[in-house]
């Protein structure tokens, strides 16, 4: 009974955290992104970071849309550390499942619920991401900031 409560009580802060208008995002990351990211994205230890993050999406500034495209377009391996945790050994997939509209509207709500950020993603940006998938080595020097 605790237990059904507790993940009662994290899906409401789920829905709390959403910027308004951003609700089909909210439901893909849900469908999509929390099973490994966590409700909320606030991240699983030892399994994927936490997404939750002001500084994090406002230091990639500009970059913050082609980043996350980039992720989304081609997964993500190799050591990171996010939030003062080392993620080592771990794999993100690249999310064919879900259509360039879908992809741009998470990556979105990520920015802007999670990152609080104005940046958005655009349809375009995620095409362009997939024709020419970067290197993963590549996002992890720009989410370094190299
Ligand atoms: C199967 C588990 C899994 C799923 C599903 C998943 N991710 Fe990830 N994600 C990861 C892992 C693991 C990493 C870190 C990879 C690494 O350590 O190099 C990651 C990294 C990321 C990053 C980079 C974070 C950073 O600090 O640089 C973003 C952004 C991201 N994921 C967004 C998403 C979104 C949006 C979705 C849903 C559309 C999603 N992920 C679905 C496992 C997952």
């Amino acid at each position: 009974m605790n237990k059904v409560l507790g993940a009662a009580a994290v899906a409401a802060l789920g829905i709390a955290l959403p910027v308004a208008g951003h609700a089909d995002g909210a439901a893909l990351f849900e469908q999509n992104c929390t099973a490994c990211h966590a409700a909320g994205g606030v991240g699983t230890p030892g399994l994927a970071p936490p997404l939750v993050s002001h500084n994090f999406w406002a230091k990639l500034g500009d970059k913050a849309p082609q980043y996350i495209s980039g992720v989304i377009a081609a997964g993500l391996t190799g050591k990171i550390n996010a939030g003062g945790m080392d993620y080592i050994g771990l794999a993100m997939p690249a999310q064919e499942q879900l259509s360039d509209a879908e992809a741009a509207e998470v990556a979105t709500y990520v920015l802007q619920s999670f990152g609080q950020v104005q940046q958005s993603v655009t349809e375009e940006q995620v095409k362009t991401a997939r024709a020419t998938p970067p290197a993963h080595a590549d996002l992890r020097k720009m989410r370094k900031g190299e």
